[in-house]
């Protein structure tokens, strides 16, 4: 079954855990993703499809494939457009059937991205759809496949975010407070004093972006702060290459088949890891 954000959310929000959101641009990194959910035993996991995937498969094929996922597995999967900063596309994936969408307005001023989503928000909710929206701006990090090498840390201002979710009636808030996108060129500064006010001022599951090489006591710090969801991207790619150019280095080259069936697992390694530091149910 595909269903929306919402109630895995407030569920993690309200019981202390955080739902995976890992990114995923065909077959296998869908499947390594739904098979490490399902057996870690957690009762919902989000695969995150970017809009910068769009050139990987169409928001129909993806929507058809976690269906079919989903069902298969027995497994309430949200399928959520990750990262999507126009406004049609958004819609577009709305259309064919996602269960939550991030409009991301970050890099506009203050007022265009409240009103933008505001917007989206009306359309989304009349359709049962979930919406994420992000205040504040992560750095890059090494390898990072979002956003811009030259995207300048700004983190989150708490009375700004208390405006921006009253104003725009978001599901949820993806905040900046130390964690970058990509891999972390020393050990993280996350800035959990200000977390920790945002989610005071906020009172909404919070989104933690730039999930891959947090250690585990900092996600559970950020989690004990709200954050109710996170993503991962960079991580799973970087070891299903690593194992993958392994797998290409043997004396005999491997089948395609077998090389994709291989980083299935590859994907699910990273996948299990993180769900089992989200400590999701
Ligand atoms: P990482 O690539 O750092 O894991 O971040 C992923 C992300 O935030 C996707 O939106």
């Amino acid at each position: 079954m595909l269903t929306n954000f919402n109630a895995m959310l407030r569920d993690a929000y309200t019981s202390g855990y955080a739902v995976g959101s890992f990114n995923v641009y065909n077959y296998e990194t869908m499947r390594g993703v739904v098979d490490a959910a399902k057996a870690a035993g957690v009762s919902s996991v989000i695969v995150a499809f970017g809009a910068k995937y769009l050139a990987n498969m169409s928001l129909n094929d993806a929507k058809a494939l976690a269906q079919s996922l989903s069902d298969g597995a027995g497994l309430p999967v949200c399928l959520h457009l990750d990262h999507c900063k126009d406004i049609n596309t958004v819609y577009a994936a709305i259309r064919a059937g996602f269960g939550s969408v991030m409009y991301d307005g970050s890099a506009l001023v203050y007022e265009q991205n409240a009103a933008n989503t505001r917007r989206v928000c009306e359309v989304a909710h009349a359709c049962g759809v979930s919406v994420e929206a992000e205040l504040g701006s992560l750095a890059a990090g090494l390898e990072s496949h979002e956003g811009s090498a030259d995207d300048k840390e700004v983190y989150t201002d708490p009375e700004a975010a208390r405006q921006f979710v009253e104003t725009t009636g978001v599901d949820a808030l993806a905040v900046s407070v130390g964690t970058v996108h990509g891999l972390y060129k020393g050990e993280p500064n996350i800035r959990l004093d200000i977390l920790e006010r945002i989610n005071a001022a906020c009172g909404i599951p919070l989104v933690l972006h730039g999930g891959s090489g947090i250690p585990e006591e900092t996600i559970k710090a950020c989690i004990a702060r709200g954050i109710s969801k996170i993503n991962v991207n960079t991580e799973i790619s970087s070891y299903a290459v690593k194992r993958s150019k392994e797998d290409l280095s043997a004396e005999k080259l491997p089948h395609l088949s077998v090389l994709a069936k291989n980083q299935q697992g590859y994907v699910a390694e990273v996948v299990r890891k993180y769900i089992d530091f989200f400590g999701g149910k």
